[in-house]
């Protein structure tokens, strides 16, 4: 299976879960709240804000063309305003080490994390936001641009939709908060009814302000320097109807990810990530089919959603894909090949049909801080020793890099 000159073949990081520290963020705050849902506080993570020169240089060597990142708000604009440029002058250390290794850079500008100022002022559903988040993404891309590769404004906004739909975790709606929430909003000097970080950020007010956000986001991006495509990520589990459950199934689908991509048509493309499929019966959705194996976070190993997701997200945008994340967690590195090696010939039967996929990433380049799981989940290919922060490639990412070289399967 040949793949198309250019394309696209990396691995994917976000700057929360691999860089360590990141302790102006609001995720670092939630993560220190007495009795909080994160089983563990995210710490050095993999201290890739010092050791990336070594990371990049790993994944080169590898064999892979392109590396997803995320720049970190929290860290470039730590007060309302107030823009770092040190901070702006470590990524732009990162892009250049990237081009340095023939790495393409596609970079995330907000990936989950934000400073705790934003969410102190309403977060993701004040009306202001949108304005702040596009002045942020102009600011860096100022900064950044003539190096990127290719944006994504957003990193899965449809992710607390998802969660909740699938019960995964409490419904807010309606719930007290828990004590950790109203400790949170404390430490913030705001109601808890304020407090609202992305990833909790289900609301139709909070959807309508990230959407508004990205656009404004799209706009700052393109104002330069750099001509780089811009898109944003979407969490796209495939889908599906049990018995009896074609209608709700639909509904979730529209719900989930169509209203979503709906409003994507004018972007350069879709950053499609897609783990495993979701299925629903006519009351909700349903557990685990019997018999079919399960991953390190309890998803059904179903590599062939990445293909229904790619199909049904160019059906709906019309736009070019990205696959920005694809991946599993698992001890048994063999599965981890298995899994990657079905989803690689799903994205080849939608090449074979003509539709428009530009690359594939892997999540993740490392095992890393997998948000409320911690350290336990391992989606990496690359190990990391919590101790001693020794690298350990995996029989996987040898694998996918030797695919990645010869560009065919
Ligand atoms: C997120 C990542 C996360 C991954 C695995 C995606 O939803 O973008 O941050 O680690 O899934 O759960």
């Amino acid at each position: 299976m040949k793949f198309p000159e250019g394309f696209l073949w990396g691995t994917a990081t976000a700057a929360h879960q691999v860089e360590g520290n990141n302790v102006n963020s609001d995720s670092w705050l939630l993560e220190h709240m007495p009795g909080t849902i994160y089983t563990e506080p995210s710490g050095d993570a993999c201290d890739h804000y010092h050791r990336y020169p070594e990371d990049i240089a790993l994944l080169a060597e590898l064999g892979f063309n392109t590396y997803r990142f995320s720049i970190e708000w929290a860290r470039i604009e730590p007060e309302k305003g107030e823009f770092s440029q040190a901070s702006l002058e470590h990524y732009r250390r990162m892009l250049v080490t990237c081009h340095e290794h023939d790495l393409t850079p596609i970079v995330t500008f907000h990936h989950f994390t934000s400073p705790r100022w934003l969410i102190a002022a309403g977060g993701w559903e004040d009306k202001d936001t949108p304005d702040r988040f596009a002045r942020y993404c102009e600011r860096a891309t100022r900064h950044l641009g003539d190096l990127i590769g290719a944006a994504c404004t957003v990193n899965e906004p449809n992710i607390p939709l998802l969660f909740s739909k699938a019960r995964l975790v409490p419904t807010p709606d309606g719930q007290e908060p828990a004590p950790w929430q109203q400790a949170a909003a404390k430490a913030l000097g705001i109601t808890v009814d304020r407090l609202v970080p992305f990833i909790f950020a289900g609301s139709d007010r909070a959807v309508e302000t990230i959407l508004t956000a990205h656009r404004r986001a799209v706009e700052a991006i393109k104002s330069g320097p750099g001509d780089f495509p811009v898109g944003m990520t979407l969490a796209l589990q495939d889908i599906q109807a049990g018995e009896g459950g074609e209608e709700l199934a639909a509904r979730m689908r529209y719900a989930i990810n169509g209203v979503y991509l709906e409003n994507l048509r004018d972007d350069d493309f879709v950053g499609v990530q897609t783990y495993s499929r979701m299925r629903f019966g006519p009351e909700g959705p349903l557990p685990p089919e019997e018999g079919v194996e399960l991953t390190q976070v309890d998803y059904e190993f179903w590599p062939e959603a990445l293909e229904a997701t790619i199909r049904y997200a160019i059906d709906v945008t019309g736009i070019p894909v990205i696959v920005t994340e694809n991946g599993i967690a698992t001890t048994d590195d063999t599965r981890r090949i298995a899994y990657v090696e079905r989803a690689l010939r799903g994205v080849s039967n939608c090449l074979k049909d003509g539709l428009d996929v530009l690359g594939y990433t892997y999540w993740s380049a490392f095992d890393n801080f997998e948000w409320m799981q911690g350290y336990r989940p391992t989606f990496g290919l690359i190990a990391v020793d919590r101790e001693t922060q020794e690298r350990t490639v995996k029989p996987s990412a040898r694998w996918l890099g030797a695919i990645a070289r010869a560009n065919e399967l």
